[in-house]
């Protein structure tokens, strides 16, 4: 009798923060849905916190081909890890990978058939390629945020770079193709926001994003309907790109799909690394339809004082009900996120606070209107499909652009970008929640069907995510 075939054999490879593992480890589970064997690069300390937080153990045991590979990702585990040690992380891992690699592929039980690697961890192309083995690309964030960064010696070229200063601010930027009839200066990544074009980080990000090209493939994490012009214009620079998302979307209509086998693994859970307050599912229950707005301002973000306080009052201020994420670690200085005293009525009154919510779930809760949001791309994209109005508060990096998509190429919220004060928070809450509701409701809700179709059965995100299957299927080991 013949052996039968070994399956393909996929190295994922995220960057170890949890905005990306958290796509990164969705793509993993659905390739090993569809019989891929898989190996997961975890960094400790997200893992010990998977484990703790998302039941990854019990999730991972339903496939046998499924294994973590742990690494440290330089840091001491009880140190804390923000944006502000994003490069010691990067530096670290870029260190360890080339004998990583050659580690993972020599192992003679487990032939390694093709790597996806997290888009910013570009060295990965380079230790893979002298291993024989091709890379797939995947970034993490929005098509949009992905193409500016590709378009910046387009820009600087064209002018539209270096902005020249806060009177600069609002002119519109037209060399972002796909994109000209929605960005100004300040809606471009954070990073361009320099006045010396030789700046490290402009310079480093540039040259990451343009090192993608030398990929097998690109993976997004978006859908083709949600930016179409925008995608169109990436697939003229990578003609192997594969638009797969929403992955949680997509996750739920796979599982729920006739053609997987019986009985399906176990529902997905979501991939957070902190303890999971549920008390705020008790308090929406009790809280009337459409009547809060939920605020959260993701994983890493941490806030100043002022902003914080400014906050606290246009919410009270707004007069309408709240549930608010307040991580153990969100104020910039450390200092005490606690309710100014003369609010504490009214918060206790209207409002709830946790320090970790289940996400998903409390967007599509019934009692919840909108979201109030930092406007990373899990966020936003979990907003897409829970068809929740957004008001959108940036704070660096691809926020920026995506609350434009939200505000001008979407049209389902608002965009305070640049100005935080208690009257514009108020005004842009109930904008989302009063005057402007409907309107935002009516597209939030269209959006959310595309969302849905695109990656149902039939749709351009399944069959997206079908094809990259068939194309890993094709390759040799
Ligand atoms: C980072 C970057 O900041 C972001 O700009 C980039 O797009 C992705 O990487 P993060 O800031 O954590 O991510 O934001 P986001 O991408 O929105 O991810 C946050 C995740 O945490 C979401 O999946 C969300 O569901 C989850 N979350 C957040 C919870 O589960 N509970 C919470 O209380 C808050």
């Amino acid at each position: 009798m013949d052996t039968p075939l070994a399956p393909p054999h996929v190295i994922v490879f995220p960057l170890a923060a949890q905005g990306h593992v958290n796509s990164m480890l969705k793509l993993a589970e659905l390739l090993a849905y569809s019989g891929l064997r898989i190996t997961f690069i975890n960094s400790e300390y997200i893992h010990h916190r998977l484990l703790r937080h998302a039941n990854i153990q019990a999730r991972f045991t339903a496939f046998p081909d499924f294994r973590f590979k742990i690494i440290s990702d330089g840091l001491p585990l009880d140190h804390p890890r923000s944006s502000d040690h994003f490069m010691t992380i990067f530096k670290y891992v870029k260190s360890i990978t080339k004998q990583l690699l050659e580690e993972l592929v020599s192992a003679p039980d487990r032939p390694v058939t093709c790597i996806i690697a997290d888009g910013i961890l570009t060295f990965t192309i380079d230790f893979a390629g002298d291993l024989g083995v091709p890379v797939i690309a995947f970034r993490t964030i929005s098509a949009g945020s992905f193409w500016a960064c590709f378009c910046i010696p387009r820009m600087i070229e064209s002018g539209d770079l270096p902005i020249k200063g806060d009177e600069d601010m609002d002119r519109v930027v037209t060399s972002v193709l796909g994109m000209e009839d929605i960005l100004r200066c300040r809606d471009l990544p954070s990073f361009c926001r320099v006045a010396d074009l030789s700046d490290w980080t402009l310079q480093y990000v540039t040259t990451q994003t343009l090192q993608t090209t030398r990929a097998r493939a690109l993976i997004l994490n978006s859908f083709d309907r949600l930016e179409g012009p925008t995608i169109s214009q990436i697939r003229t620079r990578f003609p192997n790109l594969y638009t797969i998302g929403p992955l949680h979307s997509h996750h739920k209509s796979r599982l729920s799909s006739s053609s997987l086998p019986s009985p399906p693994p176990p529902s997905p859970a979501s991939n957070s690394i902190w303890e999971v307050d549920r008390s705020c599912i008790s308090w929406l229950d009790k809280q009337p339809p459409k009547s809060v707005i939920y605020v959260s301002f993701g994983s890493i973000t941490t806030l100043n004082r002022q902003d914080f306080t400014e906050f606290w009052y246009g919410l009270v201020n707004s007069g309408r009900r709240f549930l608010w994420v307040v991580r153990p670690d969100s104020l910039a200085e450390g200092g005490s996120s606690a309710v100014p005293e003369e609010l504490r009525e009214a918060v206790a009154e209207r409002g709830c606070v946790v320090g970790w919510a289940p996400q998903e779930e409390v967007l599509h809760h019934g009692a919840v209107a909108a979201f109030l949001t930092h406007s990373g791309w899990n966020s936003t994209l979990e907003s897409v499909v829970a068809g929740k109005p957004m008001v959108c508060w940036p704070f660096f990096a691809d926020q920026q652009i995506n609350s434009r998509l939200v505000s001008h190429a979407w049209k389902v919220g608002l965009d305070m970008k640049d100005v935080c004060d208690r009257e514009v928070v108020e005004r842009m809450v109930n904008g989302v929640m009063g005057e402007r509701q409907e309107e935002f409701a009516a597209a939030a809700g269209d959006l959310a069907r595309m969302a849905r179709e695109a990656t149902s059965e039939g749709g351009s995100s399944w069959g997206n995510l079908d094809r990259l299957i068939e194309d890993i299927r094709s390759m040799k080991p």
